[in-house]
């Protein structure tokens, strides 16, 4: 027998799973945060999302960042409801292969506003994302992508242009509570009763 969605106990245990999450979520960010981490309480961080030198990094409202790696060896600039993808990388260094020493060789990331980096994409030291782009799964972006742009490819190439944002999506309620959703729901079904069969 399977249990309808709109069945009140499974309502409340996806209610009571999300309201752990957020608060397994709020100590991850306090921790983060400790250690330099700029942003707000109003963010998700995966608990597998690596994060390199945490202060070199600030992401902005509403972002959900999945199982990404952020490695900061320089400055990582997310903006607000951008999503990372799950093993998203950012990386901030290289080398000089021309070089005997083969020093080091770090340049800042910067990326804006509702974007949204697929799964497994790679951005290299030095690129700039503008908001609303997209980067499609498993590219590897090297030079700065426009706002607007969806990327795809390696190296990354522009396939659409002018992407409009979405402005009533909100990336966080992805990962944990939509309070008044969850609760309108919850309430519905408590009025309507238990039902068996799914919807
Ligand atoms: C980029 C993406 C959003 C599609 O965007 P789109 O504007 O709808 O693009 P289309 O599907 O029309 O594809 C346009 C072209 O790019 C190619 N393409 C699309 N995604 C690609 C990718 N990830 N890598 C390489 N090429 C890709 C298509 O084959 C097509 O090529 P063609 O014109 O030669 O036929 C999607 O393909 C993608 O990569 N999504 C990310 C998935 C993901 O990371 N999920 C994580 C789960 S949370």
């Amino acid at each position: 027998m399977s249990i309808a969605r709109s069945n009140p106990i499974r309502i409340g245990a996806g209610l009571l799973l999300r309201i752990a999450r957020a608060f397994f979520n709020a100590y991850r960010l306090w921790r983060l945060r400790s250690q330099g981490l700029q942003c707000g309480w109003n963010i998700y961080i995966d608990r597998r999302c690596k994060i390199g030198c945490p202060a070199n990094v600030k992401i902005g409202a509403f972002s959900n960042i999945a199982d990404a790696e952020l490695y900061a060896l320089d400055r990582i600039t997310i903006g607000e409801r951008t999503i990372l993808g799950k093993g998203a990388f950012l990386c901030t260094a290289s080398h000089d292969v021309y070089a005997p020493d083969f020093r080091l060789l770090t340049k800042p990331i910067s990326i804006g506003s509702d974007v949204w980096i697929g799964t497994r994409a790679t951005v290299l030291p030095g690129v700039t994302i503008g908001d609303g782009a997209v980067v499609g799964a498993m590219a590897v972006v090297a030079n700065d992508v426009p706002a607007g742009a969806v990327v795809v490819g390696n190296p990354a190439r522009v396939v659409r242009t002018g992407r409009a944002c979405p402005v009533e999506f909100d990336p966080l309620s992805l990962a944990t509570v939509d309070w008044r959703n969850s609760i309108k729901r919850l309430m519905t079904s408590l009025h309507q009763g238990p039902g068996t069969e799914p919807e």
